[in-house]
Parts: structure tokens; sequence; C-alpha cells
């Protein structure tokens, strides 16, 4: 992991730090090249997020199908006070903290019990979480903010080497769900190295009905498919590439054995791509599909376990009247 950019500058209440992950694959495409020459063709989401990627993202959250966000907000509201009374005053720290919204219903809590107001937002884009950094510190007097742009594993590897009297890391929105089973075991192990002792704030999407859950990643305006779509022209952009959109669709579905929504591209014709900046050339057949993304949908109580075997230990959780998102606040031991 490497410092690149240290702007103690901006203000004496922000400080942003940029780092580099260097155990990643990255920046080179390797993952691309990897997902593209596999059958059936795999690309990482990661690649979802360039400007207009986190920006489709945004408008996703605020659709009437997509219940995940206004849920997990609502929970927040209602049970803020509740997981100040657990934590007392401690410094958040946030994984993906994009815009920042949901944060704001703890701060409001903090800051009304007179805590100090700590923030450590973590995030892969410097504009989005500089963007709302500054927004944050016009609206919350006391707060210091001490953000990093980088990865999850280059963040946590860097607050493990860091002391601090207190701290909550906050993973919010569900991003967990788009991990793998063993993406997520080596997740909690980064966790508990980074946190020591300090607690965890989870968000999870519970499993509920097939046609909630895929209306959700199938919204009638179509945005989830643009956003779908997007990937393919981020990797155009990012490694010189020829894939033309209008001869790929969006297709989102729940597999219920596996309780996770799958997004994939289908091929609608025959053809063949190149990356120039990969040297790859890729042939598609028509039909054949390339999976962008898995959203798991969790059990709470198979999940409380599962974060008790990862030296997690639940001290409570919170749900909404229809049990379709769950918060759940842990104790490092
Ligand atoms: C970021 N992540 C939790 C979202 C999800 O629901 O899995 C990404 C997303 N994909 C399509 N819609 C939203």
């Amino acid at each position: 992991m490497t410092l690149i950019k240290d702007n103690n500058y901006l203000n004496t209440r922000l400080k942003i730090k940029y780092i580099q992950d260097h155990t990643q694959t990255s920046d080179n495409g390797f993952d691309v090249i990897q997902g593209l020459t596999q059958q059936p063709k795999i690309l990482p989401p990661r690649y979802f997020y360039d400007e207009q990627g986190s920006l489709l993202f945004e408008k996703i959250c605020d659709l009437s199908e997509y219940y995940p966000t206004r849920t997990e907000a609502e929970i927040l509201q209602n049970y803020a006070q509740e997981i100040a009374k657990y934590t007392g005053s401690c410094e958040l720290i946030e994984l993906g903290s994009g815009s920042s919204t949901k944060t704001r219903l703890l701060l409001d809590v903090y800051q009304s019990l007179d805590y100090p107001l700590c923030y450590v937002p973590i995030d892969v884009s410097g504009t989005i979480l500089e963007d709302s950094a500054k927004q944050l510190l016009n609206d919350y007097k006391g707060l210091q903010i001490q953000g990093i742009v980088g990865t999850y594993e280059a963040a946590l590897q860097m607050l493990s080497s860091r002391s601090s009297s207190s701290k909550m890391v906050l993973f919010l929105g569900s991003t967990l769900g788009n991990f793998s089973q063993t993406e997520c075991d080596r997740f909690f192990a980064q966790i508990t190295a980074a946190l020591q002792s300090g607690y965890f704030l989870l968000g999870i999407d519970l499993q509920k009905p097939i046609e909630i859950l895929e209306a959700a990643y199938n919204d009638s305006q179509g945005i989830t498919a643009a956003f779908n779509l997007n990937m393919l022209n981020h990797l155009n952009q990012r490694f010189q590439g020829n894939f033309d959109l209008s001869l790929f669709k969006h297709w989102a579905f729940y597999n219920t054995q596996e309780h996770q929504i799958e997004m994939h591209l289908i091929c609608q014709k025959s053809h063949t791509v190149y990356l120039a900046a990969l040297d790859l050339t890729v042939d598609f057949q028509e039909g054949e599909t390339i999976q962008t993304e898995i959203s798991r949908k969790f059990n709470l109580s198979q999940m409380e376990q599962y974060l008790e075997t990862q030296g997690l230990k639940p001290l409570q959780s919170w749900t909404d009247p229809q049990k379709w998102f769950g918060l759940i606040l842990c104790q490092c031991r």
C-alpha cells in the first residue's frame, strides 16, 4: 500500500489521503482478461463505477422499485439513538461512503448527544468523497473528516496500523451482498484485523418474495439496464475497447437456490470485441452472457451466526416492519 497524495492543505477540518493497493490486480486489467477468457464469461462489479456509473447508481437508489436504500435509511432513522447508546462517543469509519447520505442520520444523533464528531469516509472515487465531505463540513460545525481514497483492502490495512480510542466501522447498503462467500471470509478477516476492538455496523438486504427482488433490478425506467450496460462503456474507455453496447441486453433474475440476484449482459448477435490496451480479442456467440454482478439476499439469524464465527459478536439487530432489510451492530472481540 502506497500513499499517493496527502491533501492536508484542504481545510483544518478536512484531510484526505489517496492510497494505492499493490495487492490488487486491479489497474492492469488482469481481472478483465481472466473474466472474459473463461466460460461462462464474468466481469467484476467494480467496473460499474466510473463517473457515469456512480451517477446511475445514485439514480437507482432513488427508484421506487429499489427498496434497499430507503428501507435502510428508515431503520437508521428509527434506531440511530439506540446505536449511539451502545457505542458511546466514537470515530465513524465508513467503507464505500459515496454521498454519505445515510451517515448523516448517525451524525445527527451523535451531535445531539454532544459526542465529538470524527468521520473517516473511505471510497474509490476522490471526487465524490471530496464533494460530500465539503457538504458535511458545512452542515456539521464541529465535524473533523479524515477521508481515504482507495480500495477497502488498502484502507483497512492503513487503519489497522492506526490507534484510536473508540471506533465503529459502517458497511451499509448491503454491499456485502456483492461479495462471494470467499470474498466475505477475506473481508471479515481484514475487518477484525483493522478493528481490534470497536464496533461494526452492517446493513444487509434480506430474502423476500421474488417479484419484489426482480422488480428492484429491472426497473421500469431502465436505469439499472443503463447501469449494467455502462460497464462496457467504462471498459471501452479504460482499455481502448470497441464493445458495441447495442449488441448486448440487460438481464437480471433471482436465483432461488443461491438466494442471489444475478445481473448479466446477453449478447444479441455473434461478433468479436478487441481491447487494445490489453491486446485482448474476445469472441461472443449469440445468446452468450457475461455475469456482471451477484447481489446476495441474506437470512438475518444465519448472518448473526456467521458473524460470530468471524470474531464479531452481534449485540443487536434491527429491521423494518416488513423485514426487508437488516442492520446488525457487532462488537469486535
Ligand atoms: C451496491 N450494491 C449493493 C447494489 C446491489 O443492490 O447489489 C448494486 C446494484 N446493482 C443493481 N442495482 C444496484
